[in-house]
């Protein structure tokens, strides 16, 4: 197995294995250890099918359904993202995020194979969270250290929730449900639990405020991070090629899928998994 990083920050691409041909236990230690020590690993020309893919994100985890989108028939953990070449609506995921923060127990990362890709565009950008953390200033740092964070399932709740004609993936994914609205609270930064590496936990498109503050006080603070954490400097943007397989992790990363393939059709196969959660990071 050879690691080749992506970016001077994180992110590496693993060349020398087949995840088809089955994941021995030395192999399985090696994409832990990557996984810990890149963020966003990526294997190409892997063309997993459903079970390969989850055997890949059990070897991370345990395999989760998504409660807010519909799973595969027989596969429920896996969420097929399809957008069709005539679809005009925003794209799943389509904002800087990381996956369902506003859960009492988000997932830990996810597993992301590309099925169908378009000839150009529908890349998807990751950030690192303990590259923005790094580089936050000090007063920030202070700020946040120590301090939770509300999170709200905007999209999928009732209060926030888009009109209908701009919602991605229609029918795919379940809305208005009251108990997504619901404040869940995070700790703002967490602790890697093997590299021991601090990182930033708060994204756009659940966080809603910080603990001690209103709506409106946490919003400027809120937005000025956002806008650090999107940095290109703390970026990485992954250009698919079909059979690419993308492993993240939830806890450390955002990710954004860019809506700029109009007229081409795109399909990714996803499935997230569970570990111990947020307790081993810092705890809540
Ligand atoms: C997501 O998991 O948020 C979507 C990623 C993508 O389709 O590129």
């Amino acid at each position: 197995m050879q690691l080749h990083p992506i970016t001077g920050v994180f992110g590496a691409e693993i060349t020398g294995i087949d995840l088809k041909t089955g994941i021995t236990e030395a192999v399985a230690e090696g994409l832990r250890d990557a996984l810990d020590r890149h963020l966003v690993i990526v294997l190409r020309d892997q063309h997993l099918d459903a079970d390969q893919q989850r055997a890949l994100a059990a070897v991370f985890g345990v395999p989760a359904v998504n409660p807010y989108a519909h799973g595969d028939p027989d596969h429920p953990e896996m969420t097929r993202i399809v957008k069709e070449a005539d679809e005009r609506t925003g794209v799943f995921g389509g904002g800087w995020h990381t996956d369902l923060s506003f859960l009492d127990h988000p997932p830990r990362g996810s597993v992301l194979c590309g099925i169908d890709i378009p000839p150009y565009g529908g890349d998807t950008m990751y950030s690192s969270q303990q590259a923005a953390w790094d580089s936050l200033p000090g007063p920030l740092q202070e700020l946040l250290e120590h301090r939770r964070v509300a999170h709200v399932g905007k999209p999928y709740g009732i209060k926030w929730a888009p009109p209908v004609e701009e919602q991605a993936m229609k029918g795919s994914t379940k809305r208005g449900d009251p108990e997504a609205d619901r404040e869940r609270w995070h700790p703002a930064v967490l602790t890697h639990p093997v590299t021991g590496r601090k990182g930033l936990y708060v994204n756009p498109t659940y966080a809603l405020r910080i603990e001690g503050m209103s709506e409106e006080m946490s919003r400027p603070i809120l937005e000025q991070i956002f806008a650090h954490c999107a940095l290109p400097e703390h970026g990485l943007r992954l250009r698919w090629t079909p059979g690419m397989v993308a492993v993240w992790d939830n806890y450390a990363t955002q990710h954004y899928a860019i809506n700029d393939y109009h007229g081409f059709r795109r399909e990714m196969r996803r499935v997230a998994f569970q570990t111990e959660g947020l307790e081993a990071w810092g705890g809540r």
